[in-house]
C-alpha cells in the first residue's frame, strides 16, 4: 500500500495557491461606516482602534476610496445629536443617515452599493431597536410603521439597499410593501435575517453611542439556537429578502452554513465590532499576528458559505489582498 499523502498538495505557494477552495475578493466586502451629526472632523471610537465616526465630508472621502478601491458596498449607521422615543431622526430627510445617503450616493451614484441600517436604535433615548409599549417592552407592529417610515425615506436618500436590522416579526414584509407603495420596486433588501443578542456587539454601542439599558433578548435571538435561526432566515425568505445576513460571523459559522444550504438568495455574514475588537486587542499587545488573523477570520466567513461579508477590515483587507 502506497502512503497516501496530502502535503503533495501543499508543497508550495502556488500548488497551495491553484488548490485553494475559497478565496476573497474585495467586491464581496461592504464597509460599515459611521456618520456623526455636527462632526467637522472625524471622531476616534476608542474601542474600535483605527475605526472612526465620520463627518460628512470624510464619509464623501471614504466612499470614493472604496469605489477606488472596488469594495462592493457601504453600510451606513447614522450617530445623531437629539434622540427621541420614536426615533423621528431615522425618518426625517434632514435626520444625519438620510443626508448622509444622499451625499454619498451623488459622489458615488452607482460606483458601490450604497447600503443604509434600517433600525431606530441609533435614534431613540432610550437606545431600543423599536418604541415601547406602556410597559416599556418593544411594540412590534407599532416598530413596523416607523420601519416602512424609515424604509421610504432611506430610499428617497437613495440607498440602494436598505438593511433592517431590528428583527421585529414581519418586518421584511412591511419593508417590501412600503417600498413598492412608493415605487421604490428596485430598492434591495438585505435582512438581517439570523441575529443574535451577542456580547460582541459591545464597541458598536460605543461607536453609535448607544443609550441601551438592559439589552435586546425580547427580539434578538439566543445563542444557543440553530433551528430558530432556519425559521426566521425562510421567513425572511418568504418575506422577499432579497439577501438574508447572519450576524454576528465568527461565532455562528454553523449558522452561516445553514443559511448558505437553505438560501435561494445571496448570504451575507457581518463580522460585527467585537469580532474586530478581539483582533485589535490581541494584535496590538503582540499576540497574534493582525493582517493573518484578520484574514483567516474572513476567509472562514467566506468558506462556511457568505457571499457577502461585512467588514470593519473591507478597505485594509482589499489592500493585503492586492498585494
Ligand atoms: C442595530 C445594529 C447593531 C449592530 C448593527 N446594527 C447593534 C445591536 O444590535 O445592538 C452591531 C454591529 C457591530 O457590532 O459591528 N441597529
Amino acid at each position: 500500500m502506497p502512503v497516501i499523502r496530502p502535503r503533495r498538495l501543499r508543497q508550495n505557494a502556488a500548488v497551495r495557491a491553484l488548490v485553494a477552495q475559497t478565496r476573497l475578493h474585495p467586491r464581496n466586502f461592504v464597509l460599515p461606516v459611521f456618520v456623526k451629526e455636527g462632526a467637522t472632523a472625524p471622531v476616534p471610537i476608542t474601542s474600535m482602534p483605527g475605526v472612526v465616526q465620520h463627518s460628512l465630508e470624510s464619509l464623501e472621502a471614504v466612499a470614493k476610496e472604496c469605489v477606488a478601491v472596488g469594495i462592493g458596498g457601504l453600510m451606513v449607521f447614522g450617530v445623531p445629536l437629539e434622540k427621541d422615543a420614536t426615533g423621528s431622526g431615522g425618518t426625517d430627510p434632514d435626520g444625519i443617515l438620510n443626508v448622509a445617503l444622499r451625499r454619498v450616493r451623488a459622489a458615488c451614484g452607482d460606483d458601490l452599493v450604497l447600503m443604509s441600517d434600517l433600525c431606530l436604535d441609533e435614534f431613540t433615548d432610550h437606545g431600543h431597536c423599536g418604541v415601547l409599549d406602556e410597559h416599556g417592552r418593544v411594540d412590534n407592529d407599532a416598530t413596523l410603521v416607523r420601519y416602512a417610515e424609515m424604509a421610504v425615506a432611506q430610499a428617497r436618500a437613495g440607498a440602494h439597499v436598505v438593511g433592517p436590522s431590528g428583527m421585529m416579526d414581519g418586518q421584511v414584509a412591511v419593508v417590501r410593501a412600503a417600498l413598492d407603495g412608493a415605487d421604490f420596486e428596485d430598492v434591495i433588501i438585505l435582512a438581517y435575517a439570523a441575529k443574535y443578542a451577542s456580547g460582541f456587539y459591545g464597541p458598536f454601542r460605543e461607536a453609535v453611542q448607544s443609550s441601551l439599558e438592559g439589552d435586546r433578548s425580547t427580539y434578538q435571538q439566543d445563542p444557543a439556537n440553530l433551528a430558530e435561526a432556519i425559521r426566521e432566515i425562510q421567513l425572511d425568505l418568504d418575506e422577499g429578502a432579497d439577501i438574508v445576513m447572519v450576524k454576528p460571523g465568527l461565532p455562528y459559522l454553523d449558522v452561516i452554513a445553514e443559511a448558505a444550504a437553505l438560501s435561494t438568495v445571496p448570504v451575507a455574514a457581518y463580522q460585527i465590532s467585537g469580532e474586530y475588537s478581539m483582533i485589535e486587542a490581541a494584535a496590538a499587545n503582540g499576540w497574534i499576528d493582525r493582517k493573518r488573523c484578520a484574514l483567516e477570520a474572513l476567509t472562514s466567513i467566506r468558506r462556511a458559505g457568505a457571499q457577502i461579508i461585512l467588514t470593519y477590515y473591507a478597505l485594509e483587507a482589499a489592500e493585503w489582498l492586492r498585494t
